[in-house]
């Protein structure tokens, strides 16, 4: 969901701004631009697609050694008009005075243009953000100073925002604003970074001062003053954090694309979940987090899992977990049905929420629901600091580090290491034996080195990928742990490759979708050899019945699959509960390299973005 950089300071304003863009880059790349400040003139660009055509603008106009320090910036993933340079950011009004970045939904754009344009104001875009700056120039007409008329126009605003706006008759400071969209102030020395998320801003410093929905900024090269927007003079003080992160940890290292990368970090991604959380020898599990709910989970009789997208599938995987190692009842309900469900809840009921970026408007709205009825809720987040890491009542870091490739992968994994460990936990908080934790955690202790031994026969599925690119359909079926496989499969090869990946319960395709089978719709069947495995078996014959060539996902040294299957992927034997880390990790690349075969931008899908902060 876009990115948005704001710059000012001691530096020249371009270089830090074009760089913060180029890291951002992976949020939402319909479009980019950037409005420098230099002796009173904005020069401004815009172009359609990736940071890079604006850099080749930029330079062409002779602009990149600008000697400007103050500057806004903006990729955008469009929601209100279509990627086109108008529609671009930053927007400006109609005298080229306000130029202002945005992220998020102005949901009552429609009302303020009609009034706007009513009293005569001309608009030049398609997009709900116009309006903000539109309202910025109409109330400065009206007398007010900018900060004054920056806080009016934001009390008009309903929906969400993160924003950054640059006066051309202020060049002391920047304004800033949140609500629902996520936005930090990188405070250096000297200089200030405003920005989306901490990635535009490790490379200058790592002293984070984060904005919470409701509050703006008077950003300054020296200094920022915090207030909430509903009550002027009143200023917040905020403790600068220091965040974790290396510029170097968001670089490809070598690889062609940083989902490639972050699927060789898998084995690692396990391990720095479960790391100082469990004890193999002593069948101990302990997270730091959640201590302080410690007797609040025990007394949980009812647990609902939110999230979207692939966090939801690993939270299926979690209701497996859960159920069978608990005894409690889970239920995983996506976070943009969530609330409009009147989902039902007593003082006994925990919702847990899944989530890369922390920043998910649909599952952040799931913990606002249950916060406002009263019920604890517990964050499985990998961004430090997120919004939905600081909303909830306590939360578990899955400690994946930054995952750039829009299509998640060791996030999706690293979430299954905490659900697995959480599972454990509370099974042992009721009847799990200690004996069984240590069969299942001395398992979890060689999953990174199992894990490894499939990255090293990745050539496997290079060869299968170069077999199936050309199919415009396959379905990915599974049963039980192998079912959110399954989905999770067929996801990541809809939305690298845009072939039609349908994930399935692999015993219900049987009830219609099998008429979709001949010899030209494969077959991607996930059936390690665990105790669904005769009954998967049988599905399987069914679907070569019907022509349809077959890939299966098996456990190493089945013969018997070998013969029946027209492709076979093993993986290494291991507790049934763990397959699924296993599974996953072959359908990742085998999804990576149909994408790749097809030439293209493995990181950056059409139409999708890393994080979706609008509903
Ligand atoms: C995953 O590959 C997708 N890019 C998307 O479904 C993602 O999982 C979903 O938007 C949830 O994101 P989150 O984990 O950051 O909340
Ligand atoms: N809603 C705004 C637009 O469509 C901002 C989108 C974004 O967050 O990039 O331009």
């Amino acid at each position: 969901m876009c990115g948005i950089v704001g710059y000012i300071g001691k530096k020249r304003a371009m270089p830090v701004l074009l760089d913060g863009l180029k890291r951002l880059e992976y949020r939402g790349y319909d479009s980019a631009g950037v409005a420098i400040l230099e002796n009173t003139e904005v020069k401004a660009f815009k172009k359609v697609g990736r940071v890079e055509n604006l850099l080749k603008a930029i330079e062409t106009a002779g602009e990149l050694d600008s000697m400007a320090h103050i500057g806004v910036a903006h990729t955008r993933w469009a929601t209100h008009g279509k990627p086109s340079e108008e529609n671009a950011h930053p927007h400006s009004d109609e005298f080229g005075k306000f130029w202002l970045v945005h992220n998020g939904i102005i949901e009552n754009y429609e009302e303020l243009k009609k009034e706007l344009s009513e009293s005569g104001v001309k608009f030049s875009s398609e997009t709900d953000t116009e309006v903000v700056v539109q309202l910025i120039a109409k109330e400065m007409e009206a007398g007010l100073s900018f900060e004054e008329a920056f806080r009016v126009a934001l009390k008009k605003l309903r929906g969400a925002y993160g924003i950054v706006v640059m006066s051309a008759d202020e060049p002391e400071y920047l304004m800033a604003a949140r609500n629902s969209s996520p936005l930090l102030i990188g405070v250096g020395d000297g200089e200030m970074i405003v920005a989306s998320d901490a990635s535009a801003v490790v490379g200058t410093t790592k002293k984070i001062v984060y904005l919470e929905d409701g509050e703006l900024a008077k950003v300054s090269a020296d200094g920022l003053k915090i207030e909430l927007i509903a009550e002027a003079g009143k200023e917040l003080k905020r403790e600068a954090e220091t965040v974790d992160m290396d510029a170097s940890e968001i670089e490809k290292d070598g690889h062609d694309f940083f989902m490639h990368k972050e699927i060789f970090e898998i084995p690692s991604a396990v391990l720095n979940a479960g790391r100082g959380r469990f004890i193999a020898s002593e069948g101990l599990v302990k997270f730091g987090g959640i201590e302080e709910i410690k007797s609040k989970l025990r007394d949980i009789d009812r647990i609902i899992i939110s999230a979207c997208g692939t966090a939801a599938y690993a939270g299926l995987l979690g209701e497996y977990f859960i159920e069978e190692l608990a005894g409690i009842p889970v239920e995983v309900e996506i976070g943009s049905e969530f609330r409009y469900r009147s989902p039902v809840f007593t003082e006994r009921t925990a919702l847990i929420v899944v989530s890369q970026s922390g920043e998910t408007a649909d599952t952040l709205a799931a913990v606002r629901e249950a916060k406002e009825k009263g019920i604890l809720v517990l964050g499985i987040v990998n961004v430090v600091g997120s919004t939905i890491a600081r909303e909830v009542d306590c939360g578990i870091y899955t400690h994946a580090g930054p995952e750039i490739g829009v299509a998640s992968t060791k996030a999706f994994i690293s979430q299954l290491t905490v659900l697995l460990l959480l599972a454990i936990y509370l099974g042992r908080q009721r009847n799990l034996s200690v004996n069984e934790t240590k069969e299942i955690l001395a398992d979890l202790e060689k999953l990174p080195e199992l894990l490894d031994s499939i990255l090293h026969r990745e050539k496997l599925a290079k060869k299968l990928a170069k077999k199936y690119k050309d199919f415009t359909s396959m379905a990915f079926l599974g049963r039980k742990y192998s079912f959110p496989v399954a989905l999770e499969g067929a996801l990541k090869l809809k939305e690298i490759s845009y072939i039609h990946g349908e994930g399935y319960p692999a015993g219900e395709f049987k009830h219609g979708p099998i008429a979709l089978l001949d010899e030209k719709f494969p077959v991607f069947f996930i059936l390690p050899s665990d105790d669904v495995y005769e009954k998967s078996k049988s599905n399987l014959e069914e679907i070569k019945a019907r022509q349809a060539p077959v890939i299966a996902i098996v456990t190493e040294g089945n013969k018997e699959l070998m013969r029946m299957a027209d492709d076979v992927l093993e993986i290494p034997k291991i507790a049934n509960i763990l397959s699924p880390f296993l599974s996953t990790l072959w359908t990742y690349l085998f999804a990576y390299h149909v994408a790749d075969m097809k030439n293209l931008d493995v990181d950056k899908p059409r139409n999708l973005a890393k994080s979706v902060t609008v509903e």
